[in-house]
């Protein structure tokens, strides 16, 4: 099946064996934490994972089942854990990855600013040695791994918020020579446009707050794994419990019926945005995906689905400092100025103000995060009401 088909088919309707002869067509919310057996001697079994079942809300749970069975199809993987935040799912697939392997994490330089912070304030202090590098210099990625013979490598598909793509295939091809196995947050591409595991990764994050759920009302994550780290990745969930709730899961299921729409939609309105935003006189320049000059075109054309760019456009105001940044944000009627992404609503975020705000200025000026960066996350909306709500703010400037 194709994979709109799979999007609103995958996990519903799973009959229990032995048990009534009618299903709900999609998926219900299961509160219930613990599960009784008419045989202990079932209970038992399951415990031992001897048989399948449920025993315990932190192992499984049956709406959960439903969500990971989907996004593990969507992505192509051996199974999915969800959690309860992205970051949650990002700390889950960097501790699976580490089990086995040395404490070293070679990551790339632009990530999102809180994934960056987990590792330097949470893993580093845990006596996990971290390296950055450009992951747009794949011989410097290659120099890297051999000198710092990393444990995990982390990056994302479409970096945040400058929208590089980095060559996720060949990276993937040197952490598998290295015998390190490739995270890739996917959050910003969606299985729609790219399949990290078809390129070699192990382990693929989404961050399910954004587009797989779409409306602005979940919170939650998801890490899809291979066979080799699936297992694992179970085993250390059941200890350390940083599932997602089940009314989460039902949400998350529910919107990810409609993703590939959305999805479709946002891509194609982004790229409309993003071309009218480059001829507007009060914009600097325009980042986005689909341009020609993009210094990522090349692995772009091997990676993404044909025609889809993604739906994020980063952009720069011509000589605005923060205050005229403000004044444009607080100008906009439509677009919302709020922190997130993903959403049916187009949304606008100040990098330096919000999701790369513990960077020093300094740091994040060697990244290309300037003072008059900001990030749109495109929604479903007319494109005309999205370029006309741009146009009356920018003129504030
Ligand atoms: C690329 C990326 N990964 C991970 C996350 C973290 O996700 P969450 O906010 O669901 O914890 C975000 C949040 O903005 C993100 O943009």
């Amino acid at each position: 099946m194709k994979l709109h088909t799979r999007a609103v088919h995958i996990g519903d309707r799973k009959r229990v064996e032995g048990g009534r002869d009618w299903v709900p067509v999609t998926t219900p919310i299961h509160t219930g934490t613990s599960y009784f057996y008419n045989d202990l001697a079932d209970l038992d079994r399951v415990f031992g994972k001897e048989m399948a079942g449920q025993s315990y809300a932190r192992y499984s749970n049956p709406t959960n089942d439903a969500l990971e069975e989907l996004c593990t199809s969507l992505e192509g993987g051996a199974g999915s854990l969800a959690c309860s935040s992205g970051m949650a799912a990002l700390h889950m697939a960097v501790s699976t990855a580490l089990l086995d392997r040395r404490r070293v994490v070679l990551a790339a330089k632009l990530l999102y600013g809180a994934t960056l912070n987990m590792l330097v304030k949470a893993f580093e202090p845990a006596g996990v040695e971290i390296h950055f590098v450009d992951f747009d210099d794949e011989s410097a990625v290659a120099a890297a791994i051999s000198e710092h013979r990393p444990g995990a490598i982390l990056m994302e598909t479409i970096a945040n918020p400058m929208l590089r793509v980095p060559a996720l295939d060949r990276i993937a091809a040197l952490a598998n020579n290295a015998g390190a196995p490739l995270i890739v947050d996917n959050t910003f591409a969606t299985p729609l446009i790219t399949r990290p595991l078809e390129h070699g990764a192990a382990i693929v994050v989404h961050s399910l707050t954004k587009y797989l759920s779409g409306h602005g009302d979940v919170l939650g994550g998801v890490v899809v794994a291979n066979q080799e780290f699936y297992g694992p990745l179970r085993d250390i969930s059941r200890m350390l419990g940083f599932v997602l709730g089940p009314f989460e899961a039902y949400l998350a299921m529910r919107g990810i019926k409609t993703f590939p729409l959305r999805m479709e939609r946002q891509c194609a309105n982004a790229q409309a945005v993003a071309t009218w935003l480059a001829s507007h006189p009060a914009v600097d320049r325009v980042y986005f995906p689909a341009d020609p000059a993009h210094p990522d075109a090349a692995n772009i054309q091997r990676l993404f689905e044909p025609g889809l760019f993604g739906a994020m456009v980063s952009f720069e105001v011509k000589g605005a400092a923060r205050e005229q940044i403000f004044k444009v944000m607080n100008s906009l009627r439509m677009v919302v100025p709020a922190t997130s992404l993903g959403d049916v609503h187009s949304i606008v975020l100040y990098p330096a103000m919000s999701s790369h705000r513990d960077l020093a200025p300094k740091h994040r000026a060697r990244l290309g995060i300037q003072d008059n960066l900001l990030r749109l996350s495109v929604g479903i909306e007319d494109p005309a009401d999205i370029i006309a709500d741009l146009d009356q703010a920018l003129s504030a400037t």
